[in-house]
């Protein structure tokens, strides 16, 4: 007798469950796939874009009660890697793909397959040509403003002059004597950003001289090779460096230091991004100034647009500019508001 109401206990208890779940009591959560794309894993911007992406993946999981599946994949600096990436990513039927494409010229590609297989893509960092985007309606770019990091980056450069001229002004020409760390060839970053940045001067009246430029491609080792050229080769003192990033004058301090030039003697250095290392060296009085480029805020704008896009909802128009674009904006980071941008 015992046995028997065992059995039906059992019975009960197995029969209680398969009704639960079919009747959704234990529903399994929804499961988004994205798929990214690197242009370089190892880019200290990029990285951080990356780092934002999986931590806000996480809560975003726990905030909406969904699965994330974020894969990312490291392009290594090559289009033919990326875009059999991109291929894979298709394959295993991501729902949203996010790209930072290596070679900003090679989107149509990319945006093509996306469009043959229904799948949205979203580009970021790396600006696609427009003709480009404009091939589909569900291709998009995330990122910032690339003439106004240059602006701002001139006007940290400009407010030094106008406030102490004598300090910067070394040579005591009137003149103000620079060189300018370019980033990558063709990024859009490099080419805006070199261009603003003396153009803030130059229309405020600014006289400046050139001493050099070279592309150090966004890396710190590059940059102090060409500042040790620079420090032994130029005439005269060099006043300014203009670094189109972050790493890049971390790399011309790196050289300065290794010249023995103490920290109060060396040029005024600037860069952009505001990544850690570099407001660290603000700390120090080593970097005079950088430009935050809004590496969180970027993963943000992107996570919330893979939502829209997974839902097959169409994003709302007041978040994106012109059809395709999400700007972020850039902001100066001086000695004085520093320690609003300090982890
Ligand atoms: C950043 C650089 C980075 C580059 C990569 C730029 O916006 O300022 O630090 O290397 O993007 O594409």
């Amino acid at each position: 007798m015992g046995k028997r109401r065992g059995r039906i206990a059992l019975l009960l208890a197995l029969f209680l469950a398969l009704a639960l779940s079919a009747c959704g009591g234990e529903e399994e959560p929804r499961t988004i796939r994205v798929g990214v794309a690197l242009y370089l894993q190892d880019d200290t911007f990029i990285s951080t874009i990356a780092q934002h992406l999986q931590q806000m993946v996480m809560e975003e999981e726990q905030a909406r009660g969904v699965k994330i599946n974020l894969s990312i994949a490291d392009g290594r600096g090559n289009q033919s890697v990326q875009n059999e990436q991109v291929d894979r990513f298709l394959d295993r039927d991501c729902d949203v793909i996010c790209v930072n494409i290596v070679d900003r010229t090679a989107a149509a590609v990319l945006i093509d397959k996306a469009q043959a297989a229904g799948v949205p893509i979203i580009f970021f960092n790396r600006e696609p040509v427009e003709e480009d985007l404009n091939r589909w309606e569900r291709a998009y770019y995330v990122g910032s403003r690339a003439d106004r990091a240059g602006r701002l980056q001139g006007e940290l450069v400009l407010d030094a002059w106008r406030f102490s001229q004598e300090e910067l002004d070394r040579s005591g020409d009137g003149v103000l004597q620079y060189v300018m760390l370019e980033g990558e060839p063709g990024h859009q970053d490099t080419l805006m950003r070199t261009e603003y940045s003396v153009r803030a001067l130059v229309s405020a009246g600014v006289p400046v001289e050139k001493l050099a430029n070279n592309s150090a491609d966004w890396q710190r080792g590059q940059a102090k090779m060409r500042m040790q050229q620079w420090l032994d080769e130029l005439e005269g003192p060099i006043e300014v460096v203009f670094a189109n990033n972050d790493d890049m004058a971390l790399g011309a301090i790196d050289a300065c230091l290794e010249d023995g030039i103490p920290p109060e003697e060396m040029p005024f250095i600037v860069g952009v991004d505001a990544t850690p290392p570099a407001l660290a060296a603000m700390a120090e009085g080593t970097l005079k100034g950088t430009v935050q480029n809004d590496a969180r805020g970027q993963a943000e704008r992107i996570l919330e647009l893979c939502f829209d896009l997974a839902s097959g909802a169409e994003p709302s128009p007041e978040k994106i500019t012109d059809g395709h674009y999400v700007w972020l904006w850039y902001t100066a980071v001086t000695s004085e508001n520093l320690a609003e941008f300090l982890p």
